[in-house]
This record gives structure tokens, C-alpha cells and sequence, in this order.
């Protein structure tokens, strides 16, 4: 190719692309011509580089100079244009933004339904005089066990049926304990006699570990509800009241409960605790006067003091408040589920 005839095509692609560029009205039709004029495979000013190799070597330098300068105005036309447009959709957004439209309501969580229920029940024992005790989820064996007259042959303390840690013993020879992580919640009552002289009036609620095979009323991991009443004269009377009294401030006046005898290793007399549900009843939890046993293990005097404890599992209680037939529900974390709360 003659030099003077790659110079006329050069000069009427700068001119035509510096025309085109000025002329794009929004960013897309911007980048269309980008393309057709600087694209790497298939652009027009490509295509024109290759037809600086056919022209004579004497005039190379010439051309390949010329070449440079209309490249870089090309590429400057673009710039300049890019930034008018981003500018003007810039303007644009901020002319179009009515600071006066509602904005978009964030979708707030709340606590979850058993944490919710935890909180009432709380409330209610409050109202009926009882404060609120803590305890650890890991314990020794004392605490879950034999402070409770569970005697180390008892088959609730099997293995199988009880989460127990490998890492350490907590203390070794006749006086063997090893941690676990608690089965119920009745831990706490060993934890506040211990520490507190009677009369005693407390509840304390948090999760405790079984290896249950989860099903529509049992989750490895529960929650319950603990109650201790100790002081003189009380009576399994107060017990049956109190539990009443509960039951119809947090399901409603026409709860029907019903007491069965049963047996823990720590209270007797025991009950256990139904509630009339569907067409037939659910075990809500045990009960029963504490043994003398227990009192005499934390160094209260059977002879002076009587106590009621209680004990009730939170997910059935919820349940049955709510009509939920399967507990496992409250375990998915569906926010389906957990919204209608
Ligand atoms: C006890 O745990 C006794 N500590 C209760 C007690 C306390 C009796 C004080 C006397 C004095 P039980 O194992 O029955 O008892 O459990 C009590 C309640 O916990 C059950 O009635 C049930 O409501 C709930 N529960 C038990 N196992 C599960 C489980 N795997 N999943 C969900 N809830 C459970």
C-alpha cells in the first residue's frame, strides 16, 4: 500500500471515529462503537495496522508515527466521551431520587419461639414468687446424679442414655465423677441448696442433652423448666395448686391437667404431669416432694423443711400453646416457621 494512501484512510477513520464518539447517547451505544473501532480481534483501526505492513520500508517510520497520533486521539475521543455519559446517568439517578418515597423496610428477626416461652414462663413463676437460678450445662455426676439419690447403679446413669465427656474425669478412686452434659435441669436444685439456706422458692430454665432419637415429642437437646419450693409445713397441696396455677396463666382457664403417680429418685411421693391435648394427653413433665435424701445431701434437715420440685419440658409446653405437633419444628430454623411467632 502506497504511504499516501494509508495517510487518506487514516485521517477519514480519525475523523469519521472522533465523530461517531461524539455523537453516542448513552453508555451502550458508546460501547458498540468502542468495539467496531478499537476492538482487539475485528476493529476498523486494527484492520488498518495490518496495512502498515505492505507500505515501503523507507516510509514506515512515517506511517507508523501517523498511526500512533491517531490512534491516541481516537482512544481520547472515547475517554472524553465515556465520562460525559457516566456523568450524565450520574445526574440522572441523583435528579431521579425522591427523598420523600418510603424506603424499603428492613425485615427485622426476633427471639426465637422457645426463647420467647422461656421468657413467660419466667414471668409467671415471677408472679408467683419465684426468682430465677442458673446453672452450668456442663456437670459433674454429683450434681446430675447422686446429690439426687441416683444411686451409681441406677440405669439412668447408663452411658447410653446420658451424654457423657471424654476430655476429663473431674475426680478419680471411690469418689469417681465425670462430667456430662446435663440431663435435666434438676442440677440446679442441688446447686441453690447448696449455697443457700431454706426456705428456698426458685425456677431455672435452660437446655439439657439426652441421646433420644428425635421425634415428634423428644429432641436431643430440650429445654425445661425446673421449680423448688422448700420451707416448713409445704405439702403436695401447694405442689398441685402451683402447677395449676401455671398452667391455666400460660395455656388458659380450661387446661385439663391430670397427676399420675410415678417414681424419680428424688422426690417422693412423684407425679407425673399430663395435659389433656388432642385426643389424648401429653406427658408435660415430673414432679413430686423432695426426698429426704436429697435434703439430707445438701445439709438441709429433713425433719424441719419440706419441698415440691417440679420439672417440664418447654418444647411440649410451647407445643401444646401453639397447637404444633412436632417439636423437631422448632429446630429447623425455617423463617417461615419462626416468623408466625
Ligand atoms: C425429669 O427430667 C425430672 N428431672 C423432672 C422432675 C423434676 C421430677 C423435679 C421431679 C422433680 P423426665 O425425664 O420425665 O423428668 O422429663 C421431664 C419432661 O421433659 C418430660 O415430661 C418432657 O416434657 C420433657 N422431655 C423429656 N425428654 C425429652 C426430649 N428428648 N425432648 C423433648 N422433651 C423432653
Amino acid at each position: 500500500m502506497a504511504l499516501d494512501e494509508f495517510l487518506v484512510e487514516l485521517d477519514g477513520l480519525t475523523d469519521s471515529a472522533t465523530e461517531s464518539l461524539n455523537a453516542a447517547l448513552d453508555v451502550d451505544s458508546l460501547e458498540a462503537v468502542r468495539i467496531d473501532l478499537l476492538g482487539a480481534k475485528s476493529g476498523r483501526l486494527k484492520a488498518l495496522q495490518k496495512g502498515l505492513a505492505a507500505i515501503d520500508s523507507a516510509e514506515k517510520p512515517v506511517a507508523g508515527k501517523r498511526f500512533n497520533e491517531a490512534k491516541q486521539k481516537i482512544e481520547a475521543a472515547y475517554a472524553a466521551a465515556k465520562e460525559r455519559l457516566t456523568f450524565a446517568v450520574a445526574q440522572q439517578s441523583a435528579a431521579g431520587f425522591d427523598p420523600t418515597e418510603p424506603g424499603c423496610k428492613p425485615i427485622l428477626g426476633h427471639l426465637h419461639p422457645i426463647t420467647q416461652t422461656i421468657e413467660e414462663l419466667k414471668d409467671i413463676f415471677a408472679r408467683l414468687g419465684f426468682s430465677v437460678a442458673d446453672g452450668p450445662e456442663i456437670e459433674d455426676e454429683r450434681h446430675n446424679f447422686e446429690a439426687l439419690n441416683i444411686a451409681r447403679s441406677h440405669p439412668a446413669r447408663d452411658p447410653l442414655d446420658n451424654f457423657y465427656l471424654q476430655t476429663a474425669t473431674k475426680s478419680a478412686g471411690p469418689e469417681r465423677s465425670e462430667w456430662l452434659l446435663r440431663s435435666q435441669t434438676s442440677t440446679v436444685q442441688i446447686r441453690v441448696m447448696d449455697e443457700t439456706p431454706p426456705p428456698v422458692r426458685i425456677v431455672s430454665l435452660g437446655r439439657v442433652y439426652r441421646p433420644d432419637t428425635a421425634d415428634a415429642t423428644h429432641y436431643p437437646m430440650f429445654h425445661q423448666i425446673e421449680g423448688l419450693l422448700v420451707d416448713t409445713d409445704v405439702t403436695m397441696a401447694d405442689l398441685k395448686s402451683v402447677l395449676r396455677m401455671f398452667c391455666s396463666s400460660y395455656l388458659g382457664e380450661d387446661v385439663h391437667v391430670r397427676f399420675r403417680p410415678s417414681f424419680f429418685p428424688f422426690t417422693e411421693p412423684s407425679v407425673e404431669v399430663d395435659m389433656r391435648w388432642q385426643d389424648g394427653w401429653i406427658e408435660m413433665g415430673g414432679a413430686g416432694m423432695v426426698d429426704p435424701n436429697v435434703f439430707e445431701a445438701v445439709g438441709y434437715d429433713p425433719e424441719k423443711v419440706t419441698g415440691f420440685a417440679f420439672g417440664l419440658g418447654v418444647e411440649r409446653l410451647c407445643a401444646r400453646r401453639y397447637g404444633i405437633t412436632d417439636i423437631r419444628e422448632f429446630f429447623k430454623n425455617d423463617v417461615r416457621f419462626l416468623h408466625q411467632f
